[in-house]
């Protein structure tokens, strides 16, 4: 973790932006991230492998969630990848909602990337897919309420994509999401981290 205290809402640390390559197979852009918000230097590994790795976006996500965006990369890749989606990046960090809205004005899709905090998203949006790299470091309890807070937004056959690193308790978290109501599938194990596939159950 390169950026300390990634989930304070709007940190004091003075503004040092900084471009950051996203290069992957399919999408290559260069977004812009800044001091004060998580992974301040380059794309995270996590996030990284949740692109490489979670399903292709299809035609049917029309309404795309990135939970706890940061800069924005998994916002502005799933807008570039999926054209007809609405995508919401949603984070406390003011900051980090601020790059977000830059970034996805860099690869023209301020119009699709409706960046918000987390309570500026109207209670009636359901979401297809749901793609996050969570803030573990929030705590267990928060992190729970967290995921009871947005999770019950999928749609009856949305999916969600979490990458969580194996040492901070992915399966762990796979048990708890089971407890709640929720199939759970380990789609990717790699390089210490794991991406969960979650979905209502029924
Ligand atoms: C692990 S970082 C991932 C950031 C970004 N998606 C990326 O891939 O670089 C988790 C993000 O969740 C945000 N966050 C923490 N608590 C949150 C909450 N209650 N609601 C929404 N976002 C939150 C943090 O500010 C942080 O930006």
């Amino acid at each position: 973790m390169s950026s300390g205290q990634y989930f304070d809402d709007d940190p004091a640390v003075g503004s040092d932006p900084r471009p950051i390559e996203v290069a992957l197979p399919d999408v290559a852009f260069t977004l812009t991230a800044d001091r004060g918000v998580f992974s301040a230097d380059h794309l995270d590994a996590g996030s990284k492998l949740l692109l490489m790795e979670a399903p292709a976006l299809s035609a049917a996500d029309k309404t795309v969630l990135d939970l706890g965006c940061g800069w924005g990369p998994i916002a502005c890749v799933s807008a570039a990848r999926a054209p007809q989606a609405v995508v919401w990046a949603v984070d406390i960090n003011e900051r980090a909602r601020r790059l977000t809205a830059a970034n996805a004005a860099t690869i023209g899709a301020a119009n699709r990337i409706h960046v918000a905090d987390p309570d500026g998203v109207p209670t009636d949006v359901r979401f297809d897919r749901i793609l996050s790299n969570p803030p573990i470091r929030i705590g267990k309890q928060a992190l729970h309420e967290l995921l009871t807070r947005w999770l019950p937004r999928l749609t009856p056959s949305g999916q969600a994509h979490l990458v969580v690193q194996k040492h901070l308790g992915s399966d762990s978290l796979a048990d708890w999401l089971r407890t709640e109501g929720y199939d759970v599938d380990r789609i990717t194990s790699r390089a210490g981290f794991r991406i969960l596939e979650v979905r209502r159950r029924g």
